[in-house]
């Protein structure tokens, strides 16, 4: 599947992390999308995401940290990773994250979720291979427009949503002599969700290139920075297609997670 950039580009800017839904089930046309969508955004093996259309509630823990339990949505997809599969976490979040854009783009609310879930629940209704991990999930369902205080509280009126200014994130390269895809590219990374808002990538620009690496090898609650650098990473080729400028992603060895070149 071809990346509908204008759409994505669009919902990058709108996407929120939203952990209450009311009780509007999934039509059985949008859930046939959902799964489409799922099964074709697949640009890597080793990563797949299934939708689940029943209300998951149990699936979801309790309050972690300072967030707020997800409840109420009819629907969830799991993201499925191959752990035999090379740089498998920056893959599923790159290919988890155009799974939540187009969900955004249909009006759904979604939620990354990669701590405060019950795997084994998932599990028993979605066959999981002996190499395969659910590495997260995200609740997919319709919220209401107008955020209640519950959900204002949740998210410390709007605190997990803040993002450092891009020059807190660029690890190299002078801003004077970038090349025009460049700064829409990273500013759409700079707004990509992450666990706990850690936004642990770091950008170093060269000539017609980013490198997208991590700020330090420290992952925090199990969770991989390298997943929240793959969703970084869908922001940054879908702001360059939407400045019309292709390009091509080589995964790198750590501390680096991939450099995205143009391609001419
Ligand atoms: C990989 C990943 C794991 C996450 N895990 C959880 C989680 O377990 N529970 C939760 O409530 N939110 C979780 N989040 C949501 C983040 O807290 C949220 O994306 C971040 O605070 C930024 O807010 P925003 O999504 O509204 O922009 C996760 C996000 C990512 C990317």
């Amino acid at each position: 599947m071809e990346i509908p950039f204008s759409r994505w580009y669009e919902a990058i800017w709108i996407r929120r992390s939203r952990r209450l839904f009311n009780s509007r089930l999934i039509d059985s046309n949008t859930g046939e999308r959902l799964h489409n969508v799922c099964k074709e955004f697949n640009p890597f093996s080793g990563v797949r995401a299934v939708f689940v259309n029943r209300p998951p509630d149990k699936v979801f823990k309790g309050i972690v940290l300072h967030y707020g339990k997800i409840r109420g949505a009819p629907a969830i997809i799991a993201f499925i990773g191959d752990m035999n599969t090379p740089h498998i976490h920056e893959k599923l979040g790159y290919v988890g994250e155009g799974i939540v854009l187009e969900a955004t783009a249909m009006n759904l609310g979604t939620c990354w979720v990669g701590v405060s879930f019950r795997p084994e629940l998932i599990s028993s209704f979605i066959t999981i291979k002996k190499n395969e991990k659910i590495l997260a999930v995200t609740p997919v369902g319709y919220t209401r427009e107008k955020w209640s205080l519950e959900e204002r509280i949740m998210t410390g009126f709007g605190r997990t949503h803040k993002r450092e200014p891009l020059e807190n994130l660029l690890a190299g390269g002078r801003e004077e002599s970038w090349p025009e895809w460049i700064k829409p590219a990273l500013e759409a990374a700079r707004v990509a969700p992450s666990a706990v808002n850690r936004q642990p990538w770091r950008f170093t620009v060269k000539s017609d290139s980013i490198t997208v690496s991590v700020n330090n090898l420290r992952d925090t609650l199990n969770i991989s920075k390298r997943l929240d650098c793959g969703i970084a990473m869908l922001h940054i080729e879908v702001a360059s297609l939407q400045s019309g400028m292709n390009g091509a992603w080589e995964f790198l060895d750590s501390p680096h997670v991939a450099r995205f070149s143009s391609v001419r």
